[in-house]
């Protein structure tokens, strides 16, 4: 069977920052449904939202009070229920984000574990008693900075939050904690969501000894708390692969649903995540391209190196930025973000792009009084502040670049009455363009889709590699330009796409420029001859 989400590209949304329709500079569901269009002329197969559930918006939305109740800022259930149908009146998949790790304080769950030690959801939570001398249990940090225990005066145990103290993690050895999650999937997959991304999911199981971390000895003081210790004990527990086998049998009830999971893991355990016979995540995200130094040999070798880690039928995914982390703009540039672009939609596997991206907005500047990330808060000198990645997105040159009539809840880019849709919609050498252009060849060419990934030596400079059969993608990922030297048959091929211009056409040069990426079409086998007679 083929599944769609083998074919997709999926489009991350921060419904925050997508559009504004109600007027409280906040963007919601009916401003999502109003860019449907945008979405399938661009080309995605599907959508992922970030979490629009009810939330008191600690850490904006990724700390829920009601799984089953949409917020009130993003809309109500009548207007999802509109969304999900349009979205597939669109012939589009709408993911929704899955946030099981942990709750709100807020959730009346946590709410009536932490009245009193024998309520019967006490133990919904992690709660310990405090070490002997009266601290916190063992060394565990927060992500977000601070120990990861909070101290409960009226219990007098401390409770487990691996992110802020008002984001307490659920005790998913308990099997009851297990079937409520498990029927807040079935609630969305019986309205018809088409699968989930999981958030931080090799969290969900720590070790049941509670054993201190060990210490992290290449830490340094500028770097964020969380990196001090390695994090032996407090995530990535084997027990998590039976959690997640039983989420898949949940899903797997349905007609080709989708699970992704959230997994910032080094390669060999990352793929673990796929699960005994492929049983486990469909998808564990492979964050490579985000966190490797963007040079020739590092990312040609670990393309290898994943794509000989896979496991057999594990289907490969990709990503380049998310809302946690610098745009790909910001990182190597606008240039090279066009080149970044034509190698996440020429891997083998599924490509996620993140909202603003096909439009090459980069790095935007939050003045300190405006930052609204909590870790940032936490941690202002080592943490990445993500407002910066989460900024509204540009729609036209009208005031507030057409996400909303008032300011929006973060700036935008300084160059927003530039960068924005309207422009680039009409410029065929826009940033635009190349991702509807990169798109449009992904959907023609089944090699750019389905074929297989083999790596060529077309010069040190160039990250060259064959899709299928009749396929070459030739990157330069300097500014520098470098020689090119390709096999014979895509010598005489045609260039199907150029990063650098969005053209199409033209010569097979024995030079490729800085900053360009070619996507070049061999002539049909036994044509060779035929051309250069
Ligand atoms: C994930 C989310 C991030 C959130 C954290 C806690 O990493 O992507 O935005 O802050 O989990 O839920």
């Amino acid at each position: 069977m083929t599944h769609w989400w083998r074919d997709a590209a999926i489009y991350q949304i921060y419904p925050r920052s997508f559009q504004d329709t109600s007027g409280d500079g906040i963007g919601d569901l009916a401003g999502v449904r109003h860019r449907l269009g945008y979405l399938r002329d661009l080309g995605v197969g599907a959508i992922w939202l970030s979490p629009i559930f009810k939330s008191p918006m600690a850490d904006f939305g990724y700390d829920i009070a009601d799984y089953r109740a949409i917020d009130p800022l993003f809309g109500d259930m009548d207007e999802f229920q509109r969304l999900l149908d349009d979205t597939h009146r669109h012939g589009l998949k709408l993911l929704l984000d899955f946030v099981p790790n942990h709750t709100s304080d807020e959730h009346p769950w946590f709410v009536e574990s932490r009245s009193s030690r024998d309520n019967p959801k006490r133990d919904w939570y992690i709660w310990h008693d405090p070490a002997p001398d009266g601290g916190p249990p063992n060394n565990w940090r927060s992500n977000f900075g601070g120990s990861a225990w909070t101290w409960d005066e009226a219990t007098g145990q401390y409770f487990y939050h691996a992110f802020l103290e008002k984001q307490p993690d659920l005790n998913w050895r308990n099997p009851q904690v297990r079937e409520a999650m498990y029927d807040v999937l079935r609630f969305w997959l019986d309205k018809g969501v088409d699968g989930f991304r999981i958030d931080v999911i090799w969290h969900l199981a720590k070790d049941t000894r509670f054993r201190d971390n060990p210490p992290n000895p290449a830490w340094e003081p500028d770097q964020p708390e969380i990196q001090r210790f390695q994090q032996r004990y407090s995530a990535d527990q084997p027990y998590v692969h039976e959690i997640i086998a039983e989420l898949r049998e949940v899903v797997d009830r349905y007609v080709d649903r989708l699970l992704i999971g959230e997994i910032y893991l080094p390669l060999d355990r990352l793929v673990t995540y796929y699960g005994e016979s492929n049983k486990g995540l469909h998808l564990p995200f492979n964050f490579q391209l985000i966190q490797a130094p963007w040079r020739t040999e590092v990312i040609r070798e670990l393309i290898e190196e994943y794509e000989t880690a896979l496991p057999e039928g594990g289907w490969p995914n990709w990503v380049l930025s998310n809302h946690d982390k610098p745009r790909i703009a910001a990182r190597v540039g606008e240039a090279q973000a066009r080149v970044a672009a034509m190698l996440l939609l020429t891997l083998r596997g599924t490509p996620t792009l993140y909202y603003g991206d096909e439009l090459g907005i980069a790095d935007v500047h939050v003045p300190h009084g405006r930052i609204k990330d909590p870790w940032a808060k936490n941690e202002p000198d080592a943490s990445f502040n993500r407002d910066r990645a989460r900024t509204p997105m540009q729609w036209s040159a009208e005031a507030f670049g057409g996400f909303s009539e008032i300011e929006p809840w973060l700036p935008l880019t300084d160059d927003y009455r530039t960068r924005n849709v309207d422009r680039q919609r009409g410029d065929d050498s826009s940033m635009l363009a190349l991702h509807r252009a990169l798109l449009a060849l992904r959907t023609r060419f089944p090699d750019l889709r389905e074929g297989n990934y083999c790596s060529i030596d077309a010069g040190p400079a160039v990250l060259a590699y064959r899709r299928g059969e009749r396929i070459a993608v030739a990157l330069n990922l300097s500014a520098e330009s470098a020689s090119l030297d390709l096999p014979h048959e895509f010598r005489q091929g045609e260039v199907l796409l150029r990063a650098s211009s969005g053209e199409s056409g033209g010569g097979i040069p024995s030079r490729l420029g800085g900053d360009e990426g070619l996507i070049i079409l061999a002539p049909p086998s036994g044509a060779e001859g035929r051309t250069r007679s």
